[in-house]
């Protein structure tokens, strides 16, 4: 499995941990963003996570801002893309089995890190329940579809 992730500065060092956290795990990890704890816009990093994952050069995405809000936004206005805001490990499998999410966000200044990469597991490692769920996820993207 192939794994984008990108942050702002706000997510930056959760981010990091996070990239050698899936590698020593032996997951393939590309890493969009960004480089440093100076200032840069969330948008621009949770769009650049989404194309990848909505044009299929990664299977999934995590996207790390100070709350994980801004950049939770900014990727769901991505076609294709259903990006779930996570504060517990319950929260992760279930946008995992109900909306199918293909993008994790977390919040760097808000979760902290051991938690965050408990998170991170059960993400990856969840499966999605499809049946009356799929209805439902074909609806968000459908809208998305109709919309743009
Ligand atoms: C940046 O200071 C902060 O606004 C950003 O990381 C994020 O929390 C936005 O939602």
């Amino acid at each position: 499995m192939l794994i984008a992730i990108a942050s702002d500065h706000g997510g930056f060092h959760l981010k990091e941990m996070i990239r050698k956290y899936l590698a020593e795990k032996g997951y393939k990890v590309v890493d969009l963003g960004t480089s440093s704890e100076e200032s840069v816009d969330y948008p621009v990093f949770g769009r650049a996570c989404a194309e990848a994952v909505a044009t299929g050069k990664a299977d999934r995405g995590i996207v790390v801002c100070g709350t994980g809000i801004g950049i939770s936004i900014a990727a769901n206005k991505v076609k294709g893309i259903r990006c779930g805001l996570c504060t517990s490990v319950e929260m992760a499998e279930l946008t995992r089995k109900h909306n199918n999410a293909n993008i994790l966000a977390l919040g760097g200044r808000t979760t902290g890190a051991q938690l965050a990469l408990q998170i991170v597991d059960a993400f990856l490692e969840t499966e999605f329940e499809g049946g009356r769920h799929e209805r439902r996820t074909a609806m968000l993207d459908q809208w998305g579809e109709a919309l743009s």
